[in-house]
């Protein structure tokens, strides 16, 4: 097989199980991909900090611009805005594809990038930036390009709905729950981004531009977080039949005769009837209505090293078979705008 360079920049929860993937089953991977995956080192901020997985010493570095230059794939899993967003700039203008799950920076710079990425004739890949290992990124970008989506609601933060959900089943206490959920890997490391609804609504900008082929800028995405709910507010909804879920709903309205987008994320009162009054735990859910296809439901983990791994690896080995196909493959586009307007509401907010 032909050699891939691969840079791996961050070893954090997601990080350090990617590079244990690529290591164990590194000769599954290259026949997938047709191309053997070489990982050629990981850039971390302190190379002595201590990790999630045991990994060979020798492939950690603190210089991530020398790692990124001469790699075919550059996977980031840093996070966060600098030096993230540098260091894939680096990366498309240096030749590499690049597969990042950082939310917040698509949500802010996707724009930036996917032109970025076109300029060079380079791919952005990014199926673990929302609801983890759900694939959810290709069925709305490619298996739904030929339908019209009109509505999607999701439960896309892992944290709160694990947080909501055990206030629900046991009556827990809120922070106690959090600290369980900060333990167990799945908030963010500053949880505010969770329970304030800032990841839901960067995830919810993600998806309303790819379900709606647009550009949605994380500014016109209405946000409340879950601070607020109380565990009588709790009890209140179960006794009238409904479930308090953190919502992100993105749909298509028609405003004074011109076709716009609300994008909101809030915590709403689910029928307990409704396929998303099911998901449980850390789990996330995406229910998508579209014209022809009706209504479909993706479910599965929505936070979690490993699971979101499962993600990453996907878009590595897209990356790859696209990479020895010569560079024929997928190209982003979310180019025309659509008006946002925060309005309305399809489940009732609680
Ligand atoms: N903190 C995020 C969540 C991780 O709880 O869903 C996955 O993006």
């Amino acid at each position: 097989y032909r050699r891939l360079r691969v840079a791996l920049l961050g070893a954090g929860a997601v990080g350090s199980q990617v590079a244990r993937i690529l290591l164990q089953h590194g000769e599954e991977l290259a026949d997938r991909a047709g191309a053997s995956l070489e990982l050629a080192g990981i850039a971390v901020r302190d190379v002595d900090a201590k990790r999630d997985v045991d990994l060979p010493k020798e492939l950690f570095t603190t210089d991530a611009e020398s790692l990124i230059v001469g790699s075919d794939i550059v996977i980031e899993l840093m996070g966060g805005i600098e030096p993230a967003r540098g260091n894939l700039l680096l990366a498309l203008n240096s030749g590499a594809d690049v597969v990042t799950a950082n939310k917040a920076l698509l949500a802010t710079h996707g724009p930036e990038l996917f032109e970025a990425a076109d300029q060079v004739g380079a791919s952005v890949y990014y199926e673990a930036a929302a609801a983890g290992a759900i694939p959810i990124i290709r069925p709305l970008r490619d298996s739904l390009a030929g339908d019209r989506v009109v509505r999607l609601m999701g439960i896309v933060n892992g944290t709160t709905n694990y947080i909501l959900d055990r206030m629900d089943g046991e009556g827990a206490d809120f922070g106690e729950v959090l600290a369980d959920a900060q333990r167990l890997g799945y908030a963010e490391s500053d949880p505010t981004a969770d329970v304030e609804g800032f990841d839901a609504a960067q995830k919810a900008a993600i998806l309303a531009s790819l379900a709606f082929h647009t550009a949605v800028p994380l500014e016109a995405v209405h946000r409340e977080g879950i601070t607020r709910i109380t565990p009588s507010m709790i009890k209140e909804a179960r006794a009238a039949g409904f479930v308090i879920k953190l919502l992100a709903v993105c749909e298509r309205l028609i405003v004074d005769g011109a076709e716009s987008i609300s994008v909101r994320v809030y915590p709403a009162l689910v029928p307990r009837s409704h396929p998303l009054a099911s998901v449980h735990g850390a789990n996330n859910a995406v229910f998508v209505e579209a014209e022809a296809a009706g209504s479909l439901m993706f479910y599965g983990a929505g936070a979690g090293g490993v699971q979101t791994a499962s993600a990453v690896l996907g878009d590595v080995v897209s990356a790859a078979r696209r990479h020895i196909a010569g560079g024929v493959g997928v190209g982003e586009s979310t180019r025309a705008n659509l008006p946002t307007v925060p309005i309305g509401s399809v489940i009732t907010r609680y």
